[in-house]
């Protein structure tokens, strides 16, 4: 593990902010991969590159959900964290013109995504996704970044605070049936990859999804964070369509405890 210094914190919004540090090997990431970061006398827990700079700084963006993220919260420019990683696979960026859904924190490695696939001509439609106006993330960055490039960003909230009120998978089968992709690329709660996937499938376009688990180890010693024959850490956490028809069963319906006991999601 290596202790970095915090940089810069910025608050994204009143539940999420994003930290700022320098590590040479997080220089590397690539959008999907995630960090092991050590909260210091609380827990280690995974969270995803949000962003890599050219000022050798690296971001993680993060959601107060409970213990160790409340902590982070409680951090300072200066304090110290400890990360392990990059780990994990990343998305692959196949063809040229894509549809990016991202809920909630999801948007953290989808916003990163959005930047390194607008460095070349492509064409992005964008469906961000969140609870309410106060839970939107990124909308400016992935603005920002799809600025140069044929874009479309449509912002979808469930009390229909800003942009159009629903879920970000409601516009999918219309637009399915007017348009194509390349690929579907999606990080977001788990039920709405499922909804997300099986549009997809319908359609008959590929797709890749980044999955979340309960994770110990990182690089998949413990089990803890199985999906099926997976482990997320280690053969994840980016799935493409092929697996995840694999475990359909449990995709979005089923998860594993902090006890390792199989559990319904609700
Ligand atoms: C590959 C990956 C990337 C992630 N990226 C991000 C990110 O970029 N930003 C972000 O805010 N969150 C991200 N998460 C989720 C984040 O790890 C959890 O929110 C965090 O571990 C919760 O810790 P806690 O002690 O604050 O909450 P707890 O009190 O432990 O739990 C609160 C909620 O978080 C869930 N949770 C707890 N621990 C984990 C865990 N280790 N893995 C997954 N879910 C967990 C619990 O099921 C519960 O619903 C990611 C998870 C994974 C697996
Ligand atoms: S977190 Fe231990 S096997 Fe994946």
């Amino acid at each position: 593990m290596r202790t970095v210094r915090i940089e810069k914190i910025v608050n994204e919004n009143p539940r999420v902010k994003t930290f700022y540090f320098k590590d040479k090997l997080c220089q590397n990431a690539r959008p999907g991969q995630f960090l092991m970061v050590w909260i210091p006398g609380v827990d280690e827990i995974p969270l995803s590159v949000s962003g890599v700079y050219p000022n050798g700084l690296a971001s993680v963006t993060v959601a107060k959900v409970g213990e160790a993220t409340e902590a982070m919260h409680k951090l300072k420019q200066n304090d110290l964290i400890g990360v392990r990683g990059p780990f994990g696979n990343h998305f692959e960026i196949s063809g040229n013109k894509f549809l990016l859904i991202g809920g909630g924190t999801g948007m953290a490695s989808l916003a990163f995504l959005a930047e390194k696939m607008a460095e070349k001509p492509c064409e992005i439609t964008f469906i961000i996704g969140a609870k309410s106006a106060h839970e939107l993330l990124f909308l400016e960055r992935v603005r920002k970044a799809l600025s140069g490039i044929k874009s479309k960003v449509m912002v979808f909230t469930e009390d229909g605070s800003f942009g159009l009120k629903g879920l970000a998978t409601d516009p999918l089968s219309s637009l399915l049936k007017q348009e194509s992709y390349d690929m579907i690329y999606v990080c977001g709660p788990e039920p709405m990859i499922r909804k997300a996937f099986l549009a997809a499938k319908e359609a008959d376009i590929s797709f890749q999804a980044s999955l979340e688990r309960i994770m110990r180890c990182g690089v998949g010693v413990c089990g803890s964070c199985m999906i099926g024959k997976y482990r997320v850490c280690r053969d994840g956490p980016v799935f493409n369509s092929r697996q995840l028809k694999e475990v359909i069963d449990e995709l979005g319906k089923y998860k594993i405890n902090f006890d390792g006991r199989k559990i319904r999601i609700h």
